[in-house]
């Protein structure tokens, strides 16, 4: 038996044993979405993980995802695949911080990107994904918006919304890479494709591109689309499904490679060494939960 049917194999009997169901996030391993019962973008997990009923819920991803669906899900243990996979966008801003620009925009409502820590979201009015940014945005009282802590998404919402936007300014490494001389180079090379971008990706490069989307909303974009050939601004984990889901298209990635390091922590012996130990199970403290839920329930009850 091969390495990997073995592995399939292994995880499905863990699964059974331990009454737990497994989520995975687009950029993972392709070998982690295939032993997935569900894949999706930030929105669908979390939208997904409200209603699990199972003892444990498997979380492949990254920590601040996780945090969302214990979040959501308080009677279900959630274990996150690899102990270290974090998010350098959502450590950008502490409680401390978010607390110092509030006194300084008191008229605004703070809209935080669900790359976040849950003690953020806590301090927050509404969450946000890269799927429903502007429709979160438009559908806030205030007139002035604090938005949080990624400042290309950010900006690339201000372009669909009136409200008045204050950037907080933060950014994702993998994303915010992309130079508009790479998207040139690739579109040299396939002057057929449709660009996808996602909005983390600079302004610049948004600009360029022919859709800046969610990772799930680039597999229906390309399902849709009369295109071929689709040049690809986001990790390429995203490549996967993209490919499995439209064999007669081609997908390339910008630049020479587009990676995410803490989402590629989590291997097939990671997530098994996980389940058989029943270790990184992730919590958060009752009275941050509550807060935190607010703000993830008033954006589910908009989408
Ligand atoms: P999506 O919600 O588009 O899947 O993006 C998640 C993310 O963290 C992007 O870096």
């Amino acid at each position: 038996m091969s390495h990997h049917k073995q592995a399939k194999e292994k995880i499905a009997g863990l699964k059974k044993e331990l009454n737990a169901v497994i989520v995975a996030h687009n950029y993972q391993l392709p070998d982690v979405q295939d032993i997935a019962d569900f894949v999706g973008d930030s929105l669908e997990l979390a939208q997904r993980c409200v209603s699990i009923k199972a003892e444990i819920i498997v979380f492949c991803g990254v920590r601040f995802m996780a945090e969302m669906a214990a979040i959501l899900n308080p009677a279900t243990t959630v274990l996150l695949s690899h102990p270290d996979a974090g998010c350098p966008l959502a450590d950008m801003i502490d409680v401390d911080t978010l607390r110092q620009w509030k006194e300084r925009y008191p008229e605004a409502a703070v809209v935080a990107y669900v790359n976040t820590a849950a003690a953020v979201k806590a301090e927050s009015y509404v969450c946000c994904t890269s799927a429903n940014g502007a429709e979160i945005v438009n559908a806030t009282p205030n007139e002035e918006v604090l938005f949080i802590p990624d400042q290309n998404l950010g900006h690339y919402i201000s372009t669909k919304t009136d409200k008045k936007m204050i950037l907080y300014p933060g950014f994702c490494h993998t994303h915010a890479r992309i130079t508009t001389k790479e998207v040139e180079l690739a579109k040299q090379r396939y002057p057929q494709a449709e660009i996808l971008v996602h909005p983390e990706c600079r302004p610049e490069v948004i600009a360029l591109a022919d859709a800046a989307l969610s990772t799930s909303q680039m597999l229906r974009y390309a399902a849709q689309s009369n295109h071929r050939v689709f040049l690809i601004g986001t990790e390429e984990g995203t490549l996967y499904p993209l490919r499995k889901q439209n064999p007669g298209k081609e997908f390339h990635v910008i630049g020479d490679s587009f990676i995410c390091p803490d989402m590629k922590k989590t291997t097939i012996e990671v997530v098994i060494e996980t389940m058989q130990t029943g270790s990184n199970v992730v919590t958060v403290p009752e009275e941050i939960r509550v807060r935190a839920k607010q703000a993830i329930d008033r954006m589910l009850a908009i989408t």
